[in-house]
């Protein structure tokens, strides 16, 4: 299903924006090729990523344990590893990835596409 999410120009390049696509909360980042949309919580302990940092229009670092995720493909690329001793509860909260939707766009309007 294909669901009306904003204008391209309200997510300015470098920057992110919480939208609901029906039953999903999404976040959409808007990087130097395009737009491309996450799951809105961190998969370690669920921290919003809307306040975390995107690093090397690439990643975004979760603000609670900086995991990071390429916004591209939801992969982790560095699991969380701040304060130190994090990794005791990494024992019980492994590597998960980030689920991802497709973004089309037609004339200014943005679209997610959920299932
Ligand atoms: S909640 Fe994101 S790294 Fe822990």
């Amino acid at each position: 299903m294909r669901i009306a999410a904003c204008k391209t120009s309200d997510i300015p390049q470098g920057e992110s924006r919480l939208i609901q696509a029906g039953e999903e909360a999404v976040l959409i980042f808007h990087l130097s090729d395009g737009f491309f949309a996450t799951q809105p919580r961190c998969t370690h302990v669920f921290a919003p990523l809307k306040r975390g940092k995107i690093l090397n229009d690439k990643c975004v670092q979760c603000p609670l344990h900086r995991a990071r995720f390429d916004i591209r493909t939801g992969e982790v690329e560095d699991w969380a590893n701040f304060p130190p001793g994090i990794q005791l509860l990494n024992v019980v909260r492994g590597e998960k990835s980030l689920k991802t939707w497709p973004v089309e766009i037609d004339g200014d309007q943005l679209f997610v596409v959920v299932n």
